[in-house]
């Protein structure tokens, strides 16, 4: 498929099959997370895999944006290794992390409809709470949560999918 093509048949899917997902599928989609482009290519981004039962039920006490999805892949940035400019005189302290977790978490999502696996990004959750219910490192911080898997088939996207504002409403020539 080519990208124009993933990139208009990609919904946020919030109807999943229990099919569970291919080891290989998932290795290759984590493998597209790690090919991503990172500031300075310090490579900050983490990703936590949630399938079992026991990470599942954490899921459920943090977020209910979790449409019982068979595998979940939260994704982080070591705020240690992310590329920071504290002499950018518009943000405070800025941070490339979510940048890169989020060119990671996009990556990952389009491997994956490629794949046929379905996914839909949440950030919904918060942070403190994940970061302590999953017993992550004080350096980890939680960027997005990816549950993915087979659709049902039932499965469509919502009515928000096909509302998009015209291009022109977007770009700006700068002179
Ligand atoms: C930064 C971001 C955060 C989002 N958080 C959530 C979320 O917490 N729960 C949810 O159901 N969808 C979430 N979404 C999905 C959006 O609602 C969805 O992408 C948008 O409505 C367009 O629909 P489509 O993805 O089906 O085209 C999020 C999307 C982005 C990019």
């Amino acid at each position: 498929m080519g990208f124009m093509e993933l990139a208009k048949n990609r919904y946020s899917e919030r109807f999943y099959s229990p099919r569970p997902i291919e080891n290989e599928k998932l290795d290759r989609i984590l493998e597209a997370g790690r090919l991503a482009p990172t500031a300075c290519n310090y490579q900050p981004q983490r990703f936590y895999l949630i399938r079992s039962d026991g990470a599942k039920a954490k899921l459920r006490n943090v977020t209910h944006f979790h449409f019982n999805a068979p595998a979940v892949i939260l994704v982080c940035y070591n705020r240690d290794e992310a590329w920071k400019n504290p002499r950018d005189r518009f943000y405070d302290d800025y941070c490339s992390g979510e940048q890169d977790a989020s060119i990671a978490a996009a990556m990952m999502m389009f491997e994956a409809e490629e794949q046929g696996i379905h996914t839909v990004w949440v950030r919904g959750f918060d942070s403190r709470s994940v970061a302590e219910t999953f017993g992550l490192p004080e350096n980890i911080v939680p960027v997005m949560m990816l549950p993915m898997g087979y659709p049902r088939e039932d499965a469509k996207p919502s009515e928000w999918h096909f509302i998009r504002k015209p291009l022109s409403e977007f770009v700006r020539e700068l002179r």
